[in-house]
């Protein structure tokens, strides 16, 4: 399989050297290599039809800032559409304004007939219904999973080995850092200022917070799950949002005495589409600590499956894409291919 990287920061690196890293396995499972045969970022690009080495490639950007020469403006979606090369990863900024560049490059690569891995929340949340008809009609993939919690396989799960189920609801903790925020406030007594600035200082949040703390990417992964496991047709738009910035020591102190403890909380069922502050009790499944990522479904047969895992991370998001790419192997050596 010849693939493609579209943008080369933290996850589209760890990409490169997690597909490096299994060579091994996609020979022994599928008898075929997979080769990174470009790469771009927001300025720079290399292609190369025999394959360029991970390593050398995660190296280059380190010493020069770029991957390869100067890329030429709006050359991207033509080389993305006319280059031979089976599978786009993609891995640019999330956009939750008009979800570019990632839909453009992502549309491009499914209408020149190509699969596509993303773990860009921006152009799912916002059209998640043109871009799954485009790679319906182009008889082509579009995989997702690590766009939601990085490393916690939610999304195959419930589209793969839960096909057979009816899945009645969602329920789940979507952000790491409104979770250490929250649990910090409990466990220390602090203010929400002060819990944010500890966050903010160990690089747990952004400098611009709002997008974790007003529970912008919350809803993002909620649009999305919501789409994808409950086949609605919706956008970020669409969920009700309530963020953490209100949410006071007082607040917190009180539901300690009832020994509860507060979580920001994603919910999708038949009367809710909601990202809000919860109060959920101590001993919990959904009153986990740190920054880990958690969601709760409720199915007809298997009844409650809880799936716990990193949401973030250069290795772990890389672990999710890698999933997908799998799952794309698996179906070309199924079909022949
Ligand atoms: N980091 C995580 O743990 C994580 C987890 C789950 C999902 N995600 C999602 O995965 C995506 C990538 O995240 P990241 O942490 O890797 O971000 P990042 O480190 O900021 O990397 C983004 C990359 O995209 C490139 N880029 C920016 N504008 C571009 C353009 N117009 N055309 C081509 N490339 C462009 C950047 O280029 P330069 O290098 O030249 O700046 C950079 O290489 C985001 O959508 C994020 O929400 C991240």
């Amino acid at each position: 399989m010849k693939v493609v990287i579209a943008g080369f920061g933290t996850v589209g690196q760890g990409i490169a050297e997690v597909i490096g890293m299994r060579q091994e396995l996609f020979s022994k499972s599928f008898r075929q290599k997979v080769r990174i045969v470009g790469a771009f970022d927001s300025s720079t690009f290399v292609k190369d039809a025999k394959g360029l080495d991970p390593g050398e490639l995660v190296a280059r950007k380190a010493a020069t800032g770029g991957v390869g020469a100067k890329s030429q403006e709006g050359k991207i979606r033509e080389f993305i559409e006319e280059y031979d090369f089976d599978t786009l990863i993609e891995t640019t900024p999330t956009n939750i304004l008009d979800a570019e560049p990632g839909y453009t490059y992502i549309m491009a690569a499914l209408n020149a007939g190509k699969n596509v891995v993303t773990s860009n929340k921006g152009p799912l949340a916002l059209k998640f219904r043109e871009l799954s008809r485009a790679a319906e009609r182009n008889k082509v993939q579009l995989r997702y999973e690590a766009s939601v919690g990085g490393a916690m396989p939610v999304i195959n799960l419930s589209r793969e080995l839960l096909r057979g189920e009816h899945i009645y609801s969602l329920r789940g903790i979507l952000n790491g850092t409104c979770n250490f925020i929250l649990n910090r406030m409990k466990d220390e007594g602090l203010p929400f200022d002060q819990a944010l600035r500890e966050a903010q200082e160990m690089g747990i949040a952004e400098r611009d917070p709002s997008y974790d703390i007003d529970g912008v990417d919350s809803a993002c992964k909620l649009a999305i799950l919501a789409n994808a496991i409950f086949n609605m047709d919706v956008t970020y738009h669409d969920i009700l949002r309530t963020g953490i910035r209100s949410i006071t020591e007082d607040a917190i102190a009180l539901a300690a005495e009832q020994k509860k403890v507060v979580r920001l909380i994603g919910e999708i069922n038949d009367k809710r589409l909601e990202v809000s502050p919860r109060m959920v009790p101590m001993g919990h499944p959904l009153a986990i600590g740190g920054t880990l990522n958690i969601v709760q479904l409720i199915t007809d047969l298997a009844g409650e499956i809880t799936v716990v895992g990193r949401g973030a991370g250069r290795r772990e998001t890389a672990s999710a894409l890698l999933s997908d790419l799998l799952a794309i192997l698996s179906d070309d050596h199924a079909k022949g291919r």
